[in-house]
């Protein structure tokens, strides 16, 4: 398991798992927690069906959920500004060269169909407002995983493009200079795409989210392999709607299941921190179920 900087707090707090497992709720409480202890804490989603205000109980577009604590949900024409920003104008000089097309169309094109694209933006946005340090801790709630462990495979997804690169440009008529910028424009996707990893690896505490059910706990074998072949390892497991009071025989039957489903995951992953959060008889939203969870998750 990695860990990250020895000595440093985590700069970013990350909660990942398959949809509608609670990351959103663990992440809120989580930033709640930090905020509560006195520090300026951020929630981020980048989740493009983000749930961050409506968790909290709050408006879209909420910025500041109490003194200490601010939330920002990231959609997809945010990152695509992002991109534009830092590398869009670059590859569009080059790219204009050969294909007729305008800019944005262009922007829209490269930031939906290059895949990988917007999830390294995403964490680059965020590794970049660990280094500026305004925030700290930054709290981050991710979309279900299967987005979530695109962006882990980003840098392969661009050595491959590094790959392709000079056969492509080498049969376009640009001058050499054209070529030269295209070029370095990849290398510095690739810096990017490094720096992206190091940051995940160094900076970022992971929590993976689940509940104790079977398919849950069965998936979550994969997921832990994705993650250790890109040198990233779980910090921390969160086991959620965990059946607490057995008053009928219903909930009775659901703790037994669920008591199959918890042996399993102290079993396999005993080595883990392993915190376990109630099923509340209600939905947990607004900032005082939220700070139960919090106590629970950080007693
Ligand atoms: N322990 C709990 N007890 C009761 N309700 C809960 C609990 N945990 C989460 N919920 C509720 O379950 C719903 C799903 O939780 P949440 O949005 O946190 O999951 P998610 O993993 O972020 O989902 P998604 O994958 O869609 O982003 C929410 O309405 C939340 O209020
Ligand atoms: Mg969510």
């Amino acid at each position: 398991m990695t860990a990250p900087e020895s000595g440093a707090d985590p700069a970013v707090h990350v909660f990942i798992g398959k949809g509608g497992v609670g990351k959103t709720t663990c992440a809120a409480a989580t930033a709640l927690h930090f905020a509560g202890r006195g520090e300026r804490a951020l929630a981020i989603s980048t989740d493009p069906t983000p749930s961050l205000s409506h968790i909290f109980g709050l408006p879209g577009h909420t910025r500041e959920v109490r003194p200490g604590l601010e939330i920002l949900e990231l959609g997809l024409e945010q990152v695509r500004r992002m991109w534009d920003e830092r590398f869009g104008r670059d590859v569009y000089a080059v790219f204009s060269a050969f294909v007729d097309v305008d800019y944005p169309t262009f922007v829209a094109f490269m930031t939906s169909v290059l895949p990988g694209l917007n999830e390294e933006f995403m964490v680059d946005h965020i590794r970049r407002l660990a280094e500026e340090g305004t925030y700290r801790p930054i709290v981050w709630d991710t979309a279900p995983l299967g987005q979530t462990l695109a962006l882990l495979e980003t840098p392969a997804l661009l050595g491959e493009h590094l790959r392709m690169a000079p056969r492509i440009y080498s049969r376009i008529r640009t001058s050499g200079e054209g070529r030269e910028s295209i070029l370095e424009v990849l290398r510095r996707w690739q810096g990017l795409a490094e720096a992206c990893m190091a940051f995940l690896r160094k900076r970022v505490r992971f929590t993976m989210v689940t509940i104790p059910e079977a398919l849950a706990v069965d998936q979550l074998e994969g997921v832990f392999g994705e993650m250790r072949s890109h040198g990233l390892g779980v910090d921390r497991l969160v086991v959620n709607n965990v059946v607490k009071t057995e008053d009928s025989e219903f909930l009775r039957r659901k703790a037994e299941g669920q008591g199959v489903q918890l042996r399993r995951l102290r079993e396999t992953y005993g080595d883990l921190p392993i915190q376990e959060l109630p099923l509340f008889p209600y939905e947990l939203r607004g900032i005082e179920g939220l700070e139960e969870a919090a106590r629970l998750l950080y007693p």
